[in-house]
């Protein structure tokens, strides 16, 4: 098969961990004779610095004619601490995700055996625990009307959603639960927010049409203190926009780094897989950052844009076994912590060498 995608690396450590998920791709496409066609597209801090806009219409063409984008991360301290930017980093990635229609973004939190001891968790609520988040990624308060007035005095941002856009997130919740362990926790915020209110009122009416799942409904504040409780409660969850963002960060702590955890977007054009953490400035250049969630979104990019399961399982069984041996980054480490470079080298001869 021939593989045509799209790689945005973005910004801070973007272009390193980047770097080790094409090595991942390239030794999958070697080892089961696909062939490899990919171009790289500029996009946050990066692109505005080279032409001003942080989602280039060249990147957006890039995007809608490739099977599938890859994508590192976005933002740049020099916008963090400057309300006033009049243009910033992460509207390209808000502008990606409108312009590719990518509604649903599909967050799996899940547990490693051998990196339980760095949850922050103890062992046996942490143990087994495995859950989806299916986050609303083109609505809500991050696209609705928002504006200053009173002179700038007042700021204010709206949350809105369209019955046609809370219909057909939980219509993919509910095929998800219907693969997995048939839960649904519909997580809002129904005793105060009217947008919350519609959101529960379809979730209700589609509820009967789905009866081998189990439909629960929880508020988004309870739902923040369950997910480190009793995180093995949840099998998926379903979300809006804004508290998407914020559980999904709370819920990749459990499995003891945000470094860990992958993503997949998915809608009306080409499919977006990232890892969930952000471009940790910090880090950038300095080659310590973890590379594992974005190879883990390489593995769902597999599994998702091209169909190849046996190809996702084979860089998943890789990490896996680099998370057994320990040879992981400093963020995860105990004993010995290895480069970003060397642990993508490892995974990529680990899909070379292996069945
Ligand atoms: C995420 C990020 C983005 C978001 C930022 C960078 C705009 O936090 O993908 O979770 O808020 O959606
Ligand atoms: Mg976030």
């Amino acid at each position: 098969m021939n593989l045509k995608i799209a790689i945005l690396p973005g910004d801070g450590i973007g272009p390193e961990i980047i770097e080790q998920a094409i090595k991942a791709v390239k030794a999958v496409v070697k080892k089961y004779g696909h062939t490899l066609e990919y171009e790289l597209g500029l996009t946050g801090a990066t692109a505005i610095d080279q032409t001003g806009d942080p989602y280039p219409e060249k990147t957006h063409r890039l995007c809608m004619n490739a099977d599938a984008v890859l994508f590192g991360a976005i933002g740049d301290p020099r916008f963090d601490n400057n309300p006033r930017a009049t243009v910033r980093p992460e509207q390209g990635l808000l502008a990606m995700r409108k312009k590719l229609g990518l509604y649903a973004n599909i967050r799996p939190v899940e547990t490693f055996q051998s990196l339980i001891h760095k949850s922050p968790l103890r062992r046996e609520l942490v143990e087994g625990a495995n859950f989806v988040c299916i986050r609303e990624l083109t609505g809500g308060i991050y696209f609705g009307e928002k504006g200053r007035k009173d002179n700038g005095n007042t700021a204010f941002d709206t949350n809105t959603y369209t019955r046609e856009e809370i219909e057909r997130i939980l219509k993919l919740a509910y095929e998800f639960a219907g693969k997995r362990r048939k839960k649904l926790t519909v997580v809002d915020k129904a005793n105060v927010l009217e947008s919350s209110r519609l959101w529960r009122e379809i979730a209700q009416e589609m509820a009967p049409r789905y009866l081998d799942i189990q439909t629960e409904y929880m508020f988004v504040d309870n739902a923040a203190m369950q997910i480190i409780q009793w995180p093995k409660n949840f099998d998926v969850m379903v979300t809006e926009n804004m508290f998407g963002d914020i559980l999904t960060d709370e819920a990749s702590v459990i499995t003891g780094s945000l470094g860990l955890l992958p993503s997949a977007s998915i809608g009306i054009h080409t499919s977006v897989f990232e890892p969930i953490h952000g471009s940790y400035p910090q880090a950038a250049g300095k080659d310590i950052a973890n590379p594992i969630a974005t190879i883990l979104s390489a593995a769902m990019m597999f599994e998702y844009a091209f169909n190849l399961p046996e190809e996702g399982r084979m860089i998943r069984e890789a990490v896996a076994a680099s998370l057994a041996e320990g040879f992981v980054t400093e963020d995860i480490a105990t004993g010995q912590a290895w480069k970003t470079s060397q642990v993508g080298d490892w995974i990529a001869h680990y899909i070379a060498k292996h069945e």
